[in-house]
């Protein structure tokens, strides 16, 4: 097999396309090694990055006083030396071939040339860098800056998120790494580190709190609040939601917003995917500031524009600059996907949607949901005009539109109670009206729901 063809079966270059893959080809190098040759010295500067072809090396790891703790190998299709690519530190390990050994190469200079064309390729740095990271404590300090990264919460499309503890105050927080896609681009590293500080002021019960940032391995960690919830995406994937708790979540969203826009913030992404439903039922909005927006036409590496197509406001896709009525258009079309199941313009290829917002008029929600209530039809059509002007001007005359009616829904029970009953008779008329009385009773109660069950005599 080719080195090329090598490195295209390996699962970190997964995110490259064929042309990047075209554009790497020349650059790729191979070089041999004896057995016991050293790859490279503790100390020196990282140039390069390596990737085991035949063979295979070993890394004595050191202790804090300079004795071996123990020998790390690595074989085939694995990577070292990578942290040269991220970070200007010298190398911090002697690398050895283990017996006969071939690696390829890859030169920091033109890897860095490349992570500018090619977006893809620096998607492969977060891989590499998040699979060091997850690894059991080999070769990564697994700290960043004040923080110890304890384990992986998930991934999204432009970031892999920790759990980590901030030893000072023994804090359990939530640590963003942003993809090295977002943070190597330097549009939008300008804007995020403008944004930042003010992003970390915003003080509001509903949006996530952002404690700090670090830059760390060439990218951007982002530590915040932790939320212990449901993702608000994950309640849309398969049901409509009841009309109140849409109300409630539009609202929330909406004084969420409301307080970012009086300081100038513009979220630029809001959706489904953004929005934490806290246990308790409240919004906890977050991502602020972190969407990039690629214009139709400028393909980024895996044909993917950033920011969501299906949220995305006309505005921000012709790479005007954008208000807080941009975001206004998305929580539209978020009220869309929460009502009627779906999102106006749907589509496997992101450029159709993107047309479809510039010059289709959105379907009518009621065509899909006839039982969409006025307040809540009335809210989408004017918050996802095409004109901006024509739009609500600002989130406050949303909330004015919007007040939940009845008790809100809770998304989960906060507590369970049981009352239990006994009756002789498992079917008695007089228990059932009973019950339906005690039912109707506690559902007058803001917040509570009631469910009957009975278990069979025994
Ligand atoms: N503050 C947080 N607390 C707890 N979990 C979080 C927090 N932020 C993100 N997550 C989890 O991390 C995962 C990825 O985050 P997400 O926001 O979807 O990434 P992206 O913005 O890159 O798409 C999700 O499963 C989300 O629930
Ligand atoms: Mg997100």
């Amino acid at each position: 097999m080719s080195a090329l063809s090598f490195l295209k079966s390996l699962d970190v270059f997964s995110s490259l396309s064929p042309a990047s893959f075209d554009r790497l080809g020349p650059l790729v190098r191979t070089k041999k090694y004896a057995a016991n040759e050293a790859i490279i010295r503790r100390g020196e500067p990282g140039d390069a990055m390596y990737i085991i072809y035949n063979g295979a090396v070993r890394i004595p790891i050191l202790d804090v006083q300079g004795r071996e703790k123990f020998v790390a190998s690595l074989g085939p299709g694995e990577v070292f030396g990578e942290m040269a690519l991220m970070t200007g530190d010298p190398r911090s390990a002697d690398v050895f071939a283990d017996g006969a050994t071939e690696c390829i190469i890859l030169d920091k200079e033109t890897f860095t040339a490349l992570t500018k064309t090619h977006p893809g390729v620096a998607k492969f740095l977060t891989q590499v860098l998040a699979r060091r990271l997850g690894e059991s404590d080999i070769m990564a300090s697994k700290t960043v800056g004040k923080y110890r990264l304890l384990g992986e919460l998930g991934r999204g499309g432009m970031s892999v998120v920790y759990s980590g503890l901030q030893t000072t105050l023994n804090r359990t927080v939530a640590i963003k790494m942003l993809s090295h896609e977002l943070s190597l681009d330097e549009e939008f590293s300008k804007r995020f580190r403008l944004e930042a500080q003010i992003i970390a002021q915003l003080n509001h019960e509903h949006i996530v709190k952002v404690y700090d940032t670090e830059s760390a391995y060439a990218t951007i960690f982002i530590v915040m609040e932790y939320i212990e919830g449901t993702p608000l995406a994950k309640m849309v994937e398969t049901a409509t939601l009841p009309w109140d708790q849409c109300r409630h979540i539009i609202s929330q969203t909406a004084s969420a917003l409301q307080y970012a826009h009086e300081r100038g913030i513009v979220h630029r992404d809001i959706k489904p995917g953004n929005i934490i439903i806290a246990p308790d039922g409240s919004v906890k909005l977050m991502d602020f500031g972190i969407a990039r927006v690629n214009q139709p036409g400028e393909q980024s590496d895996n044909e993917e524009v950033i920011g969501t197509a299906e949220f995305m406001s006309p505005e921000q896709i012709r790479g005007k600059s954008v208000d807080g009525r941009a975001d206004i258009y998305s929580l539209g079309i978020m009220a869309y996907k929460m009502t009627t199941g779906r999102c106006p313009f749907e589509d496997a290829d992101p450029y159709v949607i993107l047309k479809r917002h510039l010059r289709d008029p959105i379907p009518p929600p009621r065509d899909i949901n006839p039982k969409i209530p006025e307040d809540l039809n009335h809210f989408m059509m004017r918050a996802v005009e095409k004109e901006r002007e024509k739009r609500y001007q600002n989130c406050a005359e949303i909330i004015r539109d919007l007040t939940p009616r009845e008790s809100v829904m809770l998304t989960q029970p906060k507590s369970v109670r049981i009352l239990a009953v006994q009756s002789p008779h498992a079917m008695d008329e007089k228990l059932d009206a009973y019950l339906k009385q005690v039912k109707e009773q506690l559902s007058k109660m803001p917040g509570v729901q009631v469910t009957i069950a009975s278990i069979p005599p025994v």
